[in-house]
């Protein structure tokens, strides 16, 4: 009997049949637990020899299902070491670092520059009403420029009576929040996306400016060339002489556009030597009607703004030429610039 139970016992394969043989055995229709029941009716010296031997048969039965169990454990611990070992010398998976986009990479460069000349930043909505993006900046009504800018105008129901918005077509609505906010004197500088219906090689229907303001009592436009003189030779890193050429905007007066110095070298640009001229922006004294839009007297305060695409210099600085490019998230030409490693 003994020698019965104990290859049973060796032979259960998992928990579930050893369970199986211990209740076969041991449980309260087990063979030994039937047969202790029958000792009640013995005589006391065939109970005394025939409990012993039970109890020491169930003792032994009990004690090799548990050595079965534990040793069935073992092996599974071990079984499952095995499969999820870990080879602590094999070479990580290295997963490419995303890094700053380069439009953000100029704007911070540009940021900083102006913030090293005492510019804060200044911010302002890209939905913007049409009274900050145009009337404000003394573009009345039936001025072409409204045509010309190729605006979004945000679509209206009829009976919709909030005030006209636009996607703002250039950051110049912010020198009017500006004004408003803080008041003269004012040194400012707002990077934004703005958006224009327009799509070729050098222009996509959204882009990025970084508009300049300062406005002060003897603010003049011998400063905006110096600011801006300074401004381009440290974002190129090279001397960078500016020639103004007399313009026309609505909202400064008198107004100039301004090109940079540059040599075009068997087709490669380079900034800051030859004779060549290459436009970069548009600026110029505040228009009196500007500052009043903006609730500063303009027999007190004068000043000068600028505004300048922020991709158009990235272009010019990573011999970049075309724009779309910027807005494609194409990996190898990211990599080809060095925007990402
Ligand atoms: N807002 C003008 C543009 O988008 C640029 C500009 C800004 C010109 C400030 C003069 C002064 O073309």
């Amino acid at each position: 009997l003994r020698q019965q139970w104990l290859d049973r016992i060796k032979s259960a394969g998992d928990s579930a049949s050893i369970e199986e043989v211990r209740l076969a055995a041991l449980g309260k229709k087990g063979e030994i637990s039937l047969k202790m029941r029958e000792l009640g009716r013995m005589s006391p010296e065939e109970r005394q020899t025939t409990g012993r031997a039970l109890n020491e048969l169930r003792d032994e039965i009990d004690a090799a299902l548990r050595a079965r169990r534990a040793s069935l454990d073992d092996a599974a611990l071990e079984a499952r070491l095995a499969g999820e070992w870990l080879d602590v010398t094999l070479p990580g998976r290295t997963r490419p670092a995303g890094t700053i986009h380069p439009v953000s990479q100029v704007t911070e460069e540009v940021t900083a520059i102006f913030a090293d000349m005492g510019f804060a930043v200044a911010e302002g909505p890209q939905v913007e009403t049409d009274w900050y993006n145009f009337d404000a900046l003394n573009i009345a009504p039936e001025h072409p420029a409204r045509q010309e800018h190729d605006t979004f105008f945000m679509h209206r129901a009829p009976d919709d009576d909030r005030p006209p918005h636009v996607l703002r077509t250039h950051t110049s609505p912010v020198q009017i929040r500006a004004m408003q906010e803080q008041g003269a004197p004012i040194r400012v500088i707002c990077p934004g996306r703005v958006y224009r219906m327009d799509m070729d090689q050098t222009h996509t229907p959204m882009f990025h400016q970084i508009e300049g303001l300062a406005i002060g009592r003897d603010i003049s436009m011998a400063q905006l060339k110096w600011v801006l003189e300074e401004f381009f030779s440290a974002y190129f890193g090279t001397r960078v002489k500016t020639r103004f050429r007399a313009s026309h905007f609505p909202f400064t007066e008198p107004s100039a556009e301004v090109d940079i110095q540059c040599s075009w070298n068997g087709g490669a640009l380079k900034v800051g030597e030859g004779d060549d001229w290459l436009e970069v922006l548009g600026s110029g004294m505040v228009h009196p009607n500007v500052l009043r839009a903006g609730g500063i007297d303009p027999n007190e305060w004068q000043g000068f703004a600028f505004g300048m695409g922020i991709d158009r210099i990235a272009m010019l600085k990573y011999g970049i030429p075309d724009l779309r490019a910027f807005f494609e998230s194409d990996l190898r030409w990211l990599k080809h610039y060095g925007f990402v490693p």
